[in-house]
């Protein structure tokens, strides 16, 4: 058993170049890289530093020359709208050509930053490749996103230009984006020479005279333009992700690192090769979105599925195996709490039997931990493999994970597996030292981290250095505790930050925090993550008044929870919170957040020895009991 990977993974840790110098050659360079890698200036390493290349050339023109033009390229399937569409990678290779025409025509080159503010639709993926074509940076913007967090973007990136469209269409709302935009630019001092929208016949945008132009009648008017050579450390994109502060942290992913790996994960760990068709059920707002969506598949050749729609309610819970039949999809990528969602309207899988499955052979799962329940179903459901595999924005493809495409190993259940080939990755204490196998510590990778992992934040080294660097020199800190079995598989068990997931969504507690000490009566608070059955977790408030604030609690509940929604986004999902007298602290005043989380979810905790009043423990309890928690009492 594992007899195959373990070949492959000991050949890699021996030698880690010439590993990925043979993954390089799968790919089309302009100037092939002398160097693997540069790790003259650590913590900052350079993998082929003196390589040239280009992403789009290599997801779009490499497939027409070598003769797959003719292939579907994209599959765009949206019950949410009633429409689907394909598009050959000829057709995306001149529709992204005149995109990037469309886009250099405002002024927009190498280096250049383009925001993107998108919902599921073709034009979104046509557009990152078109910035790729150019050598511009693109930055890509969940649509569930407030103003607020836009604008915190724009100023960060300060984009030349911005792509967006009219709408995104929600359930049970159609979400004008345009007012959100125009607000965000208003809000940030950065601000763009121009914006390009697409117009969309659920909501048709105003437009502001001089700034904004119809995306039609600009590709209408737009020269094709052709892939230039950009260096390999030059960024792809910037994607901002939660960190613990409000703040998010600007993501830069090196764009010839990012093919190789990408590349190499297509066959290796999903099995996929040119011609198969692959569906990441995702958001090009996520770093799923841009690997799995946008990148990997198309880099290999493969079909991609933009599905603009929900797991459930689009119509129903058997949507998603509606479309792996229909577009005969081989592998399928989403989260754990997509198939929570599908589980809960659909608990015996009744609707599976409905569709043809044939073509279907892997289900892979990420995002956040995968509960036993979720895999076991799936596994039992659909009679596919189901793959849990770990991995974070800042990586861009996986940590650990079951390579269907070298040896499937033994699956067990709470684990993503082992890491992939060269991603050395150990678990150490508070000082530093390696755990004994099964204890619970700091995951870290001993640098450098493989291909396709960020190579820092968007002008901010000491940021990088401090998030990730600082705390285990030598190490990249995962942010994230867990442990390794006997047989080293790792098992991710919980942040060891102030970043909490919802949904499959990530997202800083800390945030939220400053939206809600910003209200006028809030005196302190804390946000914490709380079990919920369908989502993970979401976020719960515990908030101190101000001293001689009379008014009623419930109101001042609506209003932060409002204040939530309009600064960070309705993704937050913020909808729960409680009014206390105080918050447990320690002797130091450090807010006991562990402790109350405990409470909050009805576990077990010990009494923490530095806590400074301990019946203000019995008073949270109490407070929570008024809304129901712990939900399992
Ligand atoms: N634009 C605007 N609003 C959005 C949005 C978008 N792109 N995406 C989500 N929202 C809104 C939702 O409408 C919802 O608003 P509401 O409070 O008015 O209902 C809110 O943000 C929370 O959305 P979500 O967390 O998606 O919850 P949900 O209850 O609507 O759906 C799931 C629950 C499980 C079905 C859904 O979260 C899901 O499909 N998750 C998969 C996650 C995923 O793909 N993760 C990526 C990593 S693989
Ligand atoms: P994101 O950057 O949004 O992809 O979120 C990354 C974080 O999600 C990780 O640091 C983990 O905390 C969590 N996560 C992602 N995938 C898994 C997984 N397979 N198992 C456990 N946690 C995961």
């Amino acid at each position: 058993m594992a007899q195959r990977f373990n070949e492959v993974a000991a050949q890699a840790h021996k030698d880690p170049q010439g590993f990925w110098q043979e993954a390089a050659k799968d790919v089309i360079w302009m100037d092939e890289p002398k160097t693997i890698l540069d790790d003259t200036n650590p913590p900052f390493y350079h993998w082929f530093p003196d390589g040239t290349i280009n992403g789009c050339y290599n997801a779009v023109d490499r497939h027409v020359v070598e003769g797959r033009g003719d292939q579907n390229a994209i599959i765009y399937d949206s019950p949410i709208t009633d429409s689907k569409r394909t598009i050959t990678y000829r057709e995306l290779q001149d529709e992204v050509a005149r995109c990037a025409g469309m886009i250099a025509a405002h002024g927009v080159g190498y280096g250049d930053r383009v925001i993107l503010y998108m919902p599921m639709v073709p034009s979104a993926v046509i557009g990152m490749l078109a910035c790729a074509r150019i050598g511009a940076i693109h930055s890509v913007v969940f649509g569930g996103f407030a103003s607020a967090e836009l604008a915190k973007r724009i100023d960060d990136a300060k984009p030349k230009l911005i792509l967006t469209a009219s709408c995104g269409i929600e359930p049970s709302r159609i979400v004008s984006y345009k007012p959100l935009l125009d607000e965000a630019i208003e809000m940030a001092a950065h601000k763009p020479d121009a914006v390009i929208l697409e117009q969309r016949p659920q909501a048709i945008a105003e437009m502001i005279a001089g700034r904004d132009f119809d995306w039609a009648d600009e590709i209408g008017k737009a020269e094709p333009a052709d892939c230039v050579p950009v260096r390999s450390g030059d960024p792809a994109y910037i994607l901002y992700t939660s960190g613990t502060t409000g703040m998010p942290k600007g993501v830069v992913r090196p764009t010839g690192a990012h093919i190789v790996a990408l590349k190499w994960s297509m066959k290796n760990i999903y099995d996929c090769t040119a011609g198969d068709v692959y569906w990441a059920a995702s958001d090009v707002g996520w770093v799923v979105g841009h690997s799995y969506i946008t990148y990997a598949p198309l880099f290999e050749g493969c079909t991609t599925v933009i599905y603009e729609g929900k797991p459930v309610g689009t119509p129903d819970a058997g949507a998603f195996w509606r479309v792996i039949a229909e577009h005969k999809v081989r592998a399928m990528f989403t989260a754990p709490t997509a198939i929570r969602a599908v589980k809960k309207e659909d608990p015996d899988g009744a609707l599976i039997a409905d569709y043809d499955l044939s073509h279907f052979k892997y289900q892979f799962l990420a995002g956040e931990r995968c509960d036993p329940d979720t895999l076991a179903w799936c596994e039992e459901k659909l009679g596919v493999p189901t793959i849990d595999h770990w991995w974070q924005t800042e990586t861009g493809w996986s940590i650990a994970a079951n390579c269907m495409g070298i040896e499937p190993l033994p699956v067990k259940s709470g684990s993503p597996t082992l890491p992939i080939p060269t991603c050395d990755v150990q678990v150490l204490d508070e000082g530093g030292k390696q755990v004994a196998n099964g204890e619970i510590g700091s995951i870290v990778v001993k640098l450098p981290l493989p291909p396709g992992s960020l190579s820092g934040l968007w002008q901010n080294d000491a940021r990088f250095i401090e998030a990730y660097m600082a705390d285990f020199p030598g190490y990249y800190k995962t942010g994230d505790a867990g442990y390794l079995d006997e047989d080293g598989y790792v098992y991710v068990m919980s942040r060891t930050d102030d970043i909490i997931n919802v949904a499959g969504h990530r997202l800083s507690t800390g945030g939220m925090e400053e939206v809600l000490a910003a209200h006028k009566d809030v005196a302190e608070c804390a946000v914490l993550g709380v079990d919920d059955a369908l989502k993970g977790q979401v976020p719960m408030g515990f908030v101190v008044l101000k001293s001689g604030v009379s008014r009623a609690g419930d109101e001042i509940i609506k209003e932060l929870v409002a204040d939530v929604r309009e600064k960070i986004g309705p993704v937050a999902a913020f909808k729960l919170a409680v009014i206390v007298a105080r918050l447990p602290k320690t002797r130091s005043g450090k807010i006991l957040r562990g402790t109350i989380q405990k409470i909050a979810n009805g576990q077990e905790f010990a009494m923490p020895a530095t806590i400074d009043d301990p019946v203000i423990l019995d008073e949270i309890a109490d407070a929570l009991s008024h809304i129901g928690y712990p939900l399992s009492q």
